[in-house]
């Protein structure tokens, strides 16, 4: 059983190593040498990808050196069922870095037994720093935050994502995106699915959800979310599965109106060529 202690600690090195990597995005911001697909088209990876996941990695092991990790672009070290995993995105939102649009991310998740239960997101650009450990409350900037109180998707914001293999799936969040837009006052895409998360946690955002997505992108987000008070299921209301990659978040009271909503999606005929 984890001692409140240590979830503490855990979370004050993830916010070290997080305000590290934020401060490397930040450098490289407008220097990129490096921008390079990673296998498919419009799947990017930037030499500040790189240098931010060094940076990450450096602190979480020297802590940390018996922990498993798993992060975006070094992959897994350790055991995949460790006791303990970090989850680690050193920039979620790559292709907004790489076009220089400022909305970008580093997310750091810690896995206990195959449960998210610390979580760190931080936006260099913005200096929002966004962490939750399980039973310690969630924080923005350091002060507690919580879901939103909307009541009915009519009167809701949404945002989701899409994945890099939309181009290759029928399961592409096209049609839940239509039909999602037709029934609240709006759905966004920020192109990061962890400031996806923290916007749900703080209320700035009424529910969200996305397929298509790895542990790293989620982890930490899931934390922030549950300890606002807000609700992360599966899309059928279940458990979330990290290795399924489809999330669905809200601030609990909307819950069920957007799983049914994702649930009861009528099919829409886009033609792409
Ligand atoms: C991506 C972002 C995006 C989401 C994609 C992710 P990356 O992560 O979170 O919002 O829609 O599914 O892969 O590649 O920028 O770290
Ligand atoms: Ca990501
Ligand atoms: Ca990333
Ligand atoms: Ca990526």
């Amino acid at each position: 059983m984890e001692s409140t202690y240590n979830l503490q600690t855990y979370l004050d090195i993830a916010t070290e190593a997080a305000l590290a990597a934020g401060q490397v995005l930040q450098d490289y911001w407008g220097n990129l040498n490096q921008v390079e697909e990673k296998g498919r088209s419009g799947d990017l990876v930037t030499n500040a990808d790189r240098a931010s996941e060094k940076v990450i990695l450096e602190i979480i092991q020297r802590h940390f050196p018996d922990h498993s990790v798993l992060a975006e672009e070094s992959g897994q070290q350790g055991e995949a069922q460790a006791e303990y995993l970090w989850a680690i995105d050193p920039l979620d939102g790559t292709t907004n870095y790489a076009h220089q649009y400022p909305i970008y991310a580093v997310s750091i998740g810690l896995i206990i037994n195959g449960v998210p239960e610390v979580g760190v997101v931080y936006n260099p650009a913005q200096g929002e720093l966004f962490r939750a450990a399980t039973g310690l409350g969630a924080t923005f900037n350091r002060r507690p935050m919580r879901v939103s109180t909307t009541k009915t998707l009519e009167d809701s914001l949404l945002v989701t994502g899409f994945a890099y293999d939309r181009r290759e799936t029928e399961d592409n969040n096209y049609a839940e995106f239509c039909y999602l837009t037709h029934l609240s006052q709006g759905v966004r895409r920020s192109g990061s699915a962890a400031l996806d998360l923290a916007a749900v946690a703080s209320g700035r955002i009424d529910g969200y959800w996305e397929r298509g997505l790895s542990p790293w992108d989620m982890a930490a987000g899931m934390v922030l979310v549950r300890e606002a008070q807000g609700e992360v299921t599966a899309y059928d209301g279940g458990d979330v599965s990290l290795a399924a990659g489809r999330v669905v978040a809200s601030n609990q009271v909307l819950h069920q109106q957007l799983t049914e909503a994702l649930s009861n999606t009528p099919p829409i005929k886009i033609k792409l060529s």
